[in-house]
């Protein structure tokens, strides 16, 4: 027999009673979990049950049943939050039950890594390390002293040109020459042999700037290292030779080098490196004239070097009759770029974790 409206709305006020009854004297998380589901459960809960019995009703009254019981479904679910809370709050304040689960799965914390260009030139370091070269650094900002006049590039020389530098409007009583951020890392060679005695043999990594337009293989500030080796004796050949065991260990002896001749003014005689560009050169069909790394030359430069000029040992106090000296200064975003195949420098700063995170 269906039942009345009046009597499904006392049977809602009972359960409303005795639920919260039950609840205020349900002490354990077992006891709580049982209310939950003699209450709340999906198959067998007194409320559940209100719910399902609606299709027994009337239209007329289904309605007001519905709400009533949906209002005291809500009610439940509130107070039954609140036990949680309440219990968990005492459970901490009392510190008698541990609020660790040691069984659940641990949270993999996120680890970082080593930017890309700095894993490059460690790797670098280490090799000219193993031939005996000391690693120092330097300035990033710089006196017009070092970065260029001790180079043997004075006020007015056409090279300077070729360094388009980010100038600083401050000068000194001491120095009298005005400040910019390095161009290169070259100023270290005079910095190291002012304040050293041959035999030098060091290796530079920093960070230089330079006031130029970016392109693929160019960015505005990027990283250099300078090599340098002065002692008795030192050649030409032992620049080469220093340079072939690098690119082996760095590239393996598979990938082609090239020197030729160029001009930097604190060199004599002044050479380029570059190796074949990995991008077009290793196709079949060979260099490619709309490759945008190399340009269809099928060469990346990526270090200058030569014989240390003998002005600039004696602008440093070096006897240039007795010491011989050969140095170096190489782009190791270059190298990263054909160790690794990318096509563009300004990956690198770009600070785009899905670039970053493959190395
Ligand atoms: C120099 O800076 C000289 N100081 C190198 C040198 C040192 C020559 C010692 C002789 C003796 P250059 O401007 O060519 O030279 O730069 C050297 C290397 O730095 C380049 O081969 C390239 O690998 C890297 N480089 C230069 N400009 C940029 C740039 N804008 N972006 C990225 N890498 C660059």
């Amino acid at each position: 027999m269906n039942k009345t409206l009046d009597q499904v709305l006392s049977e809602i006020a009972t359960i409303r009673q005795s639920a919260l009854a039950d609840l205020g004297n349900a002490e354990s998380n077992e006891q709580i979990e049982s209310w939950r589901i003699k209450y709340l459960g999906r198959k067998d809960g007194q409320i559940t049950n209100i719910m399902r019995s609606l299709s027994n009703l009337n239209n007329e009254d289904r309605p007001t049943v519905g709400a009533t019981a949906n209002e005291l479904k809500n009610v439940l679910e509130v107070a039954l939050d609140e036990k949680i809370n309440a219990k968990d709050h005492s459970k901490n304040a009392d510190d008698t039950i541990p609020s660790l689960d040691i069984s659940l799965p641990g949270q993999k914390p996120v680890i970082g890594r080593l930017h890309p260009i700095t894993q490059v030139v460690r790797e670098i370091c280490s090799v000219f390390e193993s031939m005996g070269f000391q690693v120092v650094e330097g300035p990033e900002v710089e006196w017009d002293l070092y970065n260029f006049e001790m180079l043997n590039i004075p006020k007015g020389h056409p090279a300077r040109d070729a360094w388009d530098t980010l100038w600083i409007n401050y000068t000194d009583d001491n120095h009298q020459t005005p400040m910019l951020m390095r161009t290169h890392t070259s100023p270290m060679q005079a910095r190291v042999m002012e304040n050293s005695e041959p035999p030098v043999r060091v290796l530079v990594p920093g960070k230089c700037y330079r006031y130029e337009a970016t392109d693929a293989t160019h960015e505005w500030h990027f990283y250099q290292i300078e090599g340098l080796a002065v002692d008795k004796g030192i050649s030409f050949a032992n620049l080469k030779g220093t340079l072939y065991h690098f690119a082996k260990q760095l590239f393996g002896s598979e990938r082609k080098i090239r020197f030729r001749c160029d001009y930097f003014p604190f060199v004599e005689p002044g050479v380029d490196m570059s190796i074949d560009c990995f991008n077009c050169s290793s196709s079949n069909l060979g260099p490619q004239n709309d490759c945008r790394i190399c340009r269809g030359s099928g060469w990346i430069e990526i270090l200058g070097a030569g014989m240390v000029h003998p002005q600039v040992l004696e602008n440093v106090g070096y006897d240039s009759s007795i010491y011989t000296g050969f140095a170096f200064g190489m782009g190791p975003e270059r190298i990263a770029m054909l160790k690794y195949g990318i096509q563009d420098i300004r990956l690198f700063y770009e600070n785009d974790m899905r670039f970053l995170k493959q190395f």
